[in-house]
């Protein structure tokens, strides 16, 4: 159990997990304000995009392009928006979110609550000045059947080409229907190549962590037969081990999903880089501790996304990672 000090002292945890998920984004705008800061650790560049560090959010923070500037002033290294659908759409009916502090684990069944692409496309395209990579994260409506998914994916292509820097096809969530379908062989060739014939920006596909390895080493295959520039690894899991008091349905997030993450990490990587050289790899899934952030990019991924840590630990995690980058530099050098 978490003590009373520990809550205290990030008093967001006090209250009901969906209530943190709405107010988030208003306490970041002026925690932002207060505390800009800028981190260039470890800069990259891909495909001529520049990134400050190799530090992001994930899908999902910042479903409606509220918090690109925060993100920006927070010092992080690219910013993700999305899922995005066509079409506005609200969450899952019942409860969306929960968590468990004890064992750093969320649980949530959102199902893609957005504004819908054409606002977020506003929203998008009235930001200034915003100088780091924009990941715009595309899915299918909830209403949308399997069959017709594609034409899904093609509108929120087309419609964000202009603003997008890279696309993330998220083929994964647990919480739309039928949607993982999407990662079996034919949907996913077919998916692939008509999005890659759609547009010249850099397309990341976002896997599943339950896929048996015969799944994914075929995703993976078939994603870069078609034309896809990269992955995101992973999405929330399905399975339960060791956290069985979650309901069946609902994807798991944090320590639930760390290992399952971490392998596809190195099972990936060891079938698609040669020498560091391969296609993008985004880890996500688990990262909970700066350490964690290190470990994943010494296993070979390029960039890094959080999202439970950010509940967990607060918006001082961010902070973290760059101190702890730049002691552990001082202590190789010093
Ligand atoms: C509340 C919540 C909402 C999420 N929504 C999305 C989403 O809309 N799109 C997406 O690709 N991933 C979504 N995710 C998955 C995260 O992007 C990430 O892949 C997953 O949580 C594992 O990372 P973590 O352990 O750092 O949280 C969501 C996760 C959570 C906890």
């Amino acid at each position: 159990m978490a003590s009373i000090q520990d809550k205290l002292s990030k008093p967001w945890l006090l209250f009901p997990a969906v209530w943190g998920h709405h107010f988030a984004p208003t306490a970041l705008k002026i925690y932002s304000s207060l505390f800009p800061s800028e981190h260039k650790w470890e800069p990259f560049k891909w495909k001529g995009l520049e990134f400050n560090n190799r530090l992001g959010w994930a899908g999902g923070f910042d479903k409606n392009a509220d918090l690109l500037s925060v993100s920006q002033k927070m010092g992080l290294g690219f910013h993700e928006i999305g899922t995005i659908t066509p079409l506005a759409q609200g969450p899952n009916e019942g409860k969306i979110i929960a968590r468990n502090l004890a064992q750093l684990t969320l649980w949530n069944k959102m199902g893609f609550p957005n504004k819908g692409g054409a606002k977020i496309y506003k929203k998008l395209s009235s930001y200034q000045d915003i100088h780091i990579p924009v990941f715009v994260n595309i899915g299918k409506n909830r209403a949308t059947p399997l069959d017709q998914a594609l034409s899904d994916y093609l509108k929120m292509i087309t419609l964000f080409e202009p603003r997008a820097d890279v696309f993330v096809v998220n083929i994964s969530s647990p919480n739309t229907q039928g949607l993982r379908q999407l990662q079996d062989k034919s949907h996913l060739a077919e998916l692939a190549k008509n999005l890659r014939a759609a547009t010249k920006k850099p397309i990341l596909i976002k896997l599943s962590p339950d896929l048996s390895d015969t799944e994914l080493y075929m995703a993976l295959d078939q994603s870069l037969g078609n034309g896809a520039d990269g992955f995101i690894l992973t999405n929330t899991t399905l399975s339960r081990k060791d956290q069985g008091m979650w309901a069946k349905e609902g994807g798991l997030s944090g320590t639930a999903v760390k290992n399952l993450s971490k392998e596809m990490l190195k099972k990936t990587i060891s079938v698609c880089k040669k020498n560091g050289s391969g296609p993008l790899i985004i880890s996500v899934g688990g990262v909970l501790t700066e350490q964690d952030v290190f470990e994943r990019l010494e296993l070979g991924a390029d960039l890094v996304q959080i999202y439970t840590a950010m509940v967990f630990n607060g918006p001082v995690f961010i902070k973290k990672v760059a101190q702890f980058h730049g002691s552990a530099q001082n202590e190789k050098h010093g």
